[in-house]
């Protein structure tokens, strides 16, 4: 049986992988640069820097900003962000994830955020979720974001289990591909065109529940 859940948050809690969308794309559009949904998917999951870098990359702006301006850059996608995401409340838990963390509670298994987010803090505490989680990993404590394992070791460490002993929950390729690399087992939020069809997968959070999880578990 597994003994720890390692947790996305953007698009797996809560509907915020949107609004990191919005302000992304708000953000290109002020530097002349278009993004869509099909290349926000090469977004999802990866840190605040890698994403403004990556986007830079897709517009053909790559050396065209010094560090202090893609810091501002940076920082002004994270305010317009902030705004967004100021009233988020325990109604915007996505369906059957307050039921998933009451049941891994029941059944003592330790529960652990591995976000790339330096709002994830935040937002755990908007939903009223803080509670529920035995420790979150700080992305600021890693070397390498997603698609590096390192945010799913430390989020396993961090409640003094190894990735092997744990599932990880992710919506988006570069988080599927942190969690293989770490030894966990991946569970994808989202279809097998954007996440593969090697990994187990639900197409929303309802289909998320303990005895789909250990039903996963028993079959790897
Ligand atoms: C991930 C999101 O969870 O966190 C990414 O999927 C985001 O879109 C990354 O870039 C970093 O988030 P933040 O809130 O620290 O800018
Ligand atoms: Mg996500």
């Amino acid at each position: 049986m597994f003994k720890g859940v390692l947790f996305d948050l953007d698009g797996v809690i809560t509907d915020t992988a949107e609004y990191h969308y919005q302000a992304w794309k708000a953000l290109a559009a002020d530097i002349g640069i278009t993004i869509d949904r099909a290349f926000n998917e090469q977004l999802k999951g990866v840190s605040r820097d890698d994403s403004l870098e990556r986007i830079l990359v897709h517009g053909g702006r790559a050396d065209d900003f010094s560090a202090a301006e893609r810091s501002e850059l940076a920082t002004k996608k994270n305010d317009h962000y902030l705004q967004l995401i100021a009233n988020v409340s325990p109604q915007d838990v996505y369906p059957g994830i307050l039921d998933l963390l009451k049941a891994l509670k029941t059944h003592d298994i330790r529960i652990s955020l591995a976000s790339a987010s330096k709002n994830g803090p935040f937002l755990l505490k908007q939903m009223a979720l803080t509670s529920y989680f035995d420790a979150i990993a700080d992305p600021a404590k890693v070397a390498h974001g997603k698609p590096a394992p390192d945010i799913y070791q430390l989020a396993a460490q961090e409640v003094a289990l190894a990735p092997a002993e744990c599932i990880g929950i992710e919506d988006a390729i570069a988080g599927i591909e942190a969690i293989k690399a770490s030894g966990a087992l991946p569970v994808g939020v989202g279809s097998p065109v954007d996440l593969g069809t090697d990994i187990a997968l639900v197409p929303d959070t309802k289909s998320l529940t303990f005895a789909f999880l250990e039903q996963v578990w028993q079959n790897h």
